[in-house]
């Protein structure tokens, strides 16, 4: 049977954990879960079944492998630590006879992007991020539709803009927006970020080090590599969009319970073919997956064992190539969500209603301060 394992890893160690360990978990204080899990070998998860083509009628299973570091932990232990975590994961994952191995959250991020991580395994890798630019450009044009936003005369933004998965959602961002602005720390990169848009997209570019333009956008895609959230209430302007795929997440709690005038939607959750059972809970609603996962599910329903997206450069041809085989293998983008809860069409039509008044009441207040 055709197969793939995925490594997954907690974000939220005391959260997580539980997912797997309910009682140990519940009676450990973080910091104590935080700290041995350091110490933790890969963990087998569960088996995962169900899966089925909608174009071939292909059905394959799956296993999802966790590797014990938390995002934290693998920005900041060396490297070779880090590397040889995930490889005793991908070594495991052989054992049980995977034919292919998706990195799942930070482990495709640590490094030279899975490349090390590949050399030391005798099944090939992905990360996944291919397909997972191809469904954050997707779920974000989606919700500028919901959201009546033109994209045509918008501003677009994406922070993060000079990382792996950024790069590239600028690129296919800028095809459909008038401006786009994009955040970074290092304006030498986001220059080389600025030259490949302008070759191929007529849309005007603008730099930025500062989380304050963002508050020209009413599209906005982040998909940094912080820790901490980086986009906080007072960035974002009413009526916008914003599309978050990073893991841990970049836009703070904050911006959803003090600003019901903005849609905040996941990147990168979309709906598994089949009447899947992944047998472990790591937090979507049943069927649902990121779309890294995505990815390796993919490429093991076409039976292509190849090390698809590896490293910190890809093209646009991969991004849509991936994103056409997902589609015919029936992988869909279906419903937004926000924080871990659905967003209804009532939800986004109050945001609307809710952004209309934020503008009108600026407005009024501009008229009373010129009449002043
Ligand atoms: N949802 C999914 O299915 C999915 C799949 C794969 C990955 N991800 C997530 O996507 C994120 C990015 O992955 P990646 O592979 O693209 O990582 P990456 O190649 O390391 O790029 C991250 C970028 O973020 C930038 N950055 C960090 N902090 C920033 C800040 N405060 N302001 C602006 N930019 C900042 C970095 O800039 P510097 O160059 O200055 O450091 C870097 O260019 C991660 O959170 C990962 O977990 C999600």
């Amino acid at each position: 049977m055709d197969n793939f394992a995925f490594i997954i890893h907690p974000v939220n160690p005391k959260r997580d954990a539980q997912r797997k360990f309910p009682v140990l978990a519940k009676l450990l204080p973080e910091p104590a879960i935080d700290f041995l899990s350091r110490y933790f070998p890969p963990l087998y998860i569960s088996h995962i079944t169900g899966i089925t083509s909608l174009a071939t009628g292909k059905e394959i299973e799956g296993w999802f492998i966790a590797c014990p570091f938390t995002p934290r932990q693998m920005v900041s232990l060396p490297a070779e630590t880090v590397y040889k975590k995930i490889i005793a994961a991908g070594k495991l994952a052989q054992e049980l006879g995977a034919k292919i191995l998706g990195l799942g959250g930070f482990t495709s991020v640590v490094g030279d992007a899975g490349i090390t991580i590949s050399k030391h395994l005798d099944i090939p890798v992905t990360t996944g991020d291919s397909y997972t630019i191809a469904v954050a450009v997707d779920a974000t044009l989606k919700a500028a539709q919901q959201m009546r936003v033109d994209p045509a005369t918008a501003t677009g933004a994406v922070v993060g803009a000079t990382g792996s998965i950024g790069r590239v959602c600028a690129q296919l961002l800028a095809r459909h927006v008038r401006k786009i602005v994009l955040i970074g720390r290092n304006l030498e990169s986001l220059r080389q970020v600025q030259t490949l848009i302008e070759a191929q997209s007529g849309a005007e570019v603008q730099l930025s080090t500062t989380m304050q333009d963002l508050q020209q956008a009413e599209l906005v895609l982040t998909v940094t590599n912080a820790i901490e959230a980086v986009i906080e209430p007072q960035h974002l302007k009413s009526g916008a969009v914003v599309c978050d795929v990073a893991r841990p997440r970049d836009v703070s709690r904050r911006v959803v319970e003090e600003r019901d005038d903005i849609l905040v939607i996941e990147g990168g959750m979309v709906k598994v073919p089949g009447p899947v059972n992944f047998n472990f809970d790591f937090g979507f609603p049943p069927g649902m997956a990121f779309a890294c996962m995505a990815e390796t599910i993919t490429l093991a329903l076409e039976g292509c064992y190849q090390s698809y997206t590896l490293g910190k450069e890809i093209s646009l041809e991969q991004v849509e190539t991936m994103g056409a085989v997902a589609a015919k293998h029936g992988f869909r983008i279906s419903g937004f969500r926000s924080f871990e809860l659905a967003i209804t069409d009532e939800k986004i039509d109050q945001i609307i209603q809710n952004a209309h008044q934020q503008r009108l009441m600026q407005k009024q207040a501009h008229l009373n301060w010129a009449n002043l």
